[in-house]
């Protein structure tokens, strides 16, 4: 994605998305002044992937004060109106996380909210650049081959899904840019199509070779031999390393394990949840039953038949072979409880 394309900015008097409901056709803003317009854009995915929402979440504390002194609301109404933003989505951990950082300084005023919602993007932005790094690192030196790779990704976790750069797709740019990227393999990722729609628009901006797979096509591309790793995001991480990300992952999780090559995830510590112990404990999104059941507005499934939608998977942490954050990779598969004991150490370091 070409540097001056913002997916998500503070505008002074709201929040300026890029509406990623229209990518790659349309390249439009919206830019949401209240709590009932962000709640809204949160839940139809016009902003997502789990740092962005870390980032929507803490600006969207700014919002709702600056609606509250607007509209003159009591602080329970306000209060309710930010656990609104909190709740809007439920499995990415950033989301709540964004708006906790900031909740602090709101008895500072909303300025003081802004300053603190603008170092969570910041900072997410920095945190990609080091997670590229690591995870190139990481992956050339776990392959140890001199030719261009094949990488397998899933869903969108590219700079559209973060504050810049991305997370698996942070670690696909730092590849390509040492020019060790031969083919990116982009799961369509159904039934939104975030790999088809968003993850293809920005590795096409980019330059970076791909073609996009149905999901159903990823573990028998694996099984072929046609991939050397497979890097997703993750949307919550529990202690014990088990990791939810978008529906389908876990079954990349178990070809890669099974074909003998790394699943490598990418996420910042933003995205670790210390006080979830596994993954059975992780609140796995179910998104509405005609995204599904539909094609283009047009009903596929005959009429009477329902849905299941889960949005997410749990991979248990023994498929996860690394997990690369901004301050380093565990081998998450090699341990246990390898979250809590690393954040300990490097809190300390
Ligand atoms: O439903 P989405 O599009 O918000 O799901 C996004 C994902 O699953 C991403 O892989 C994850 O949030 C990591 S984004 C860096």
């Amino acid at each position: 994605m070409s540097s001056d394309v913002r997916t998500i900015e503070w505008a002074g008097d709201g929040l300026r998305l890029l509406d990623q409901t229209l990518l790659p056709a349309r390249v439009e803003y919206a830019t949401v002044r209240d709590v009932d317009a962000l709640v809204d854009a949160i839940r139809r995915l016009v902003v997502r992937g789990a740092p962005a929402l870390g980032v929507a979440g803490a600006f969207g504390v700014a919002i709702v004060v600056r609606q509250a002194a607007r509209e003159g609301w009591d602080d329970a109404r306000r209060d309710a109106a930010i656990a609104r933003v909190r709740a809007a989505r439920p499995t990415a951990v950033n989301l709540a996380a964004g708006v906790d950082r900031v909740l602090p300084f709101i008895a500072e005023g909303v300025d003081a909210v802004v300053a603190e919602a603008q170092a969570v993007l910041d900072e997410d932005v920095r945190g990609n650049r080091a997670i590229g790094a690591f995870g190139a690192d990481w992956i050339l030196g776990r392959l140890g081959v001199d030719r261009p790779l094949r990488v397998l990704t899933h869903c969108n976790a590219g700079a559209l899904a973060t504050a810049g750069w991305g997370t698996a797709l942070g670690v696909v740019r730092e590849l390509h840019g040492r020019g060790r990227v031969e083919l990116v393999y982009a799961d369509e990722t159904r039934p939104l199509l975030q790999g088809a729609r968003l993850t293809a628009w920005e590795l096409d901006q980019a330059g970076i070779p791909c073609v996009v797979q149905a999901d159903a096509a990823a573990p028998s591309t694996i099984l072929r031999g046609l991939a050397d790793v497979a890097v997703i995001g993750a949307d919550r991480i529990a202690a014990n390393g088990d990791t939810a990300n978008k529906i389908g992952s876990v079954g990349l999780a178990l070809a890669c394990a099974a074909a003998g090559i790394p699943l490598v995830v990418a996420a910042p510590w933003s995205t670790v949840d210390l006080a979830v112990p596994d993954g059975a404990a992780i609140p796995i999104e179910e998104r509405p039953a005609e995204e599904v059941l539909a094609w283009g507005g047009a009903r596929t499934a005959p009429g009477g038949v329902d849905a299941f939608n889960p949005a997410f998977d749990v991979t248990p942490a023994r498929l996860v072979t690394a997990l690369v954050t901004e301050t380093g990779v565990l081998e998450v598969a090699a341990g246990t409880a390898p979250c809590r004991r690393a954040r300990r150490r490097c809190r300390r370091e």
